[in-house]
């Protein structure tokens, strides 16, 4: 994630050299690529949002950079349960943010902040998310939104009642590929999709969250084991439930909630829909024995009204796509990797020669001059294809909408209810994984069934 860490004016340079130069062929025309929304010019000090962390662990601290990178918060002050990474918060604020160690209720507090930036592991989304919310605080909260399905509702009314904004932190809906893709499938010109295939893969220790732990972490010291804890199942302290918490169900849902919410985001984004009516799922620990609870592969199958998505992920193999989805449709594929959109046509032919060749050859004559049989079983697309890569990074994008729906009041494109959808499906994943079912989705109840 380094090489995504952007200045501000790295992020303009490059989502303006996207504006110049990325595309793709519509029907043998140009179309091009607009460039992912260039964040707005700085704001001025009295225009900015005054800006608390909560967590600034690897990834509190990749949004602290992109909040710089913004120009539209003044980073007050960072919450964190481990001194290391307030020292780091320091360092990369030039010394200017204050740092809280373990007080969050102390951060929301403070009057002078208006909006909290939360990105602690999962299982204190929910409690931050409602403190936040009843102190007045508008929230962005890193994904996956809810730990269990019952949270979101829960949320979701406390924006409402406070009238508080919330963006979630699925960024990749943001980027002006993603948008693009959306554009693409409601035009319709990749025809009916039926099904998306979508994958996250890796192969190292470290892709299967064996994250280095840091040598002077010490319980009483410069950590607080208990706060980190919160009002999950009581445990001895543990560096490596700390450092390594998405191999535990306690404070994570592992591969689903880590990878597959974020696929998940963009297909509901993409595809214009809610929820999944079904989804079945199998797995298992397969590579990483190390004492982990969650599976390191898993496979899913998702049932949505008019098409399905085939969802998979391991962490023995990344030969295929990293990080991929592929929209197939009747027309043509269109397929997203990180920073890439490429479009292929589909070349209808129609296969007659296979079942006539045991016709006499007269009447197979005569079937060929028939219509338009000839010209059917030559393959045939309605399009060209085309590629478009587009590195600009969609965290600052992501983060300047929030910062402006802080100041207008209005809702943000991932909010409490996208949050919501986006993590139950995933959620779904692991109660068929765990129970060996398939589950169903009711939308009437908001509940999911074994
Ligand atoms: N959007 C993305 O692409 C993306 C990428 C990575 C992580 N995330 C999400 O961000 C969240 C954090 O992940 P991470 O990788 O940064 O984990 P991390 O362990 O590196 O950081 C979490 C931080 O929260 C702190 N913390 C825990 N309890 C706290 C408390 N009570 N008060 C204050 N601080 C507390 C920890 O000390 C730690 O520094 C997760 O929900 C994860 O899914 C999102």
């Amino acid at each position: 994630m380094a090489d995504k860490m952007l200045t501000r004016r790295d992020f303009i340079r490059r989502s303006a050299a996207g504006a110049a130069g990325a595309g793709y062929f519509l029907n043998g025309k140009w179309v091009p690529l607009e460039a992912a929304p260039v964040v707005p010019k700085p704001a001025s000090p009295a225009d900015r949002v005054n800006l608390a962390f909560i967590g600034v662990g690897i990834r509190g601290h990749i949004l602290t950079n992109a909040a710089i990178a913004t120009g539209q918060a003044n980073l007050v002050v960072a919450c964190d349960t481990y001194q290391g990474h307030l020292d780091r918060s320091k360092e990369t604020t030039d010394g200017k943010i204050d740092t809280c160690f373990c007080q969050y209720k102390s951060v929301l507090d403070r009057k002078d902040i208006d909006a909290v930036i939360i990105a602690t592991p999962d299982h204190w989304h929910l409690p931050m998310v409602l403190d936040a919310l009843a102190a007045g605080k508008d929230v962005y909260i890193e994904k996956p939104m809810t730990h269990r399905i019952e949270d979101g509702p829960k949320m979701i009314e406390a924006a409402k009642r406070y009238n508080r904004v919330v963006q979630v932190g699925s960024q990749g809906r943001s980027s002006a590929l993603q948008k693009k893709a959306r554009e693409i499938v409601a035009s319709g010109q990749v025809g009916q999709i039926t099904k998306i295939v979508a994958s996250y893969n890796r192969n190292s220790s470290t892709g299967a969250w064996n994250y280095p732990i840091p040598p002077d972490l010490r319980d009483g010291v410069n950590f607080n084991w208990k706060e980190w804890l919160g009002s999950a199942p009581e445990h001895p302290f543990d560096p490596e439930r700390v450092f390594r918490y998405r191999k535990y169900w306690d404070y994570s849902g592992g591969i689903t909630t880590d990878l597959f919410v974020h696929l998940i985001t963009s297909i509901h984004f993409i595809m214009d829909v809610k929820m999944p009516c079904s989804v079945v799922a199998t797995g298992g620990i397969l590579r990483w024995k190390d004492g982990r609870e969650v599976p390191d592969t898993l496979d899913a199958l998702f049932e949505y009204d008019g098409f399905n998505i085939n969802m998979a992920s391991t962490f023995n193999n990344a030969s295929t796509a990293e990080q991929g989805m592929q929209f197939l449709g009747t027309d043509g594929s269109l397929v997203l990797g990180g920073s890439s959109l490429s479009l292929s046509p589909e070349k209808h032919r129609e296969g007659y020669q296979y079942s006539i060749d045991s016709w006499p050859k007269a009447l197979q004559e005569q079937f060929w001059n028939e219509g338009e049989h000839r010209a059917e079983s030559k393959p045939n697309a309605k399009w060209e294809g085309s590629n478009v890569t587009d590195e600009a990074d969609a965290v600052p994008v992501h983060m300047a909408e929030f910062f402006e729906c802080v100041r207008s009041r209005k809702e943000c494109s991932e909010n409490a209810e996208v949050g919501h959808y986006a993590a139950s499906a995933g959620h779904m994943v692991n109660i068929s994984y765990r129970a060996g079912k398939k589950v169903s989705w009711d939308m009437a109840s908001g509940e999911a069934k074994v």
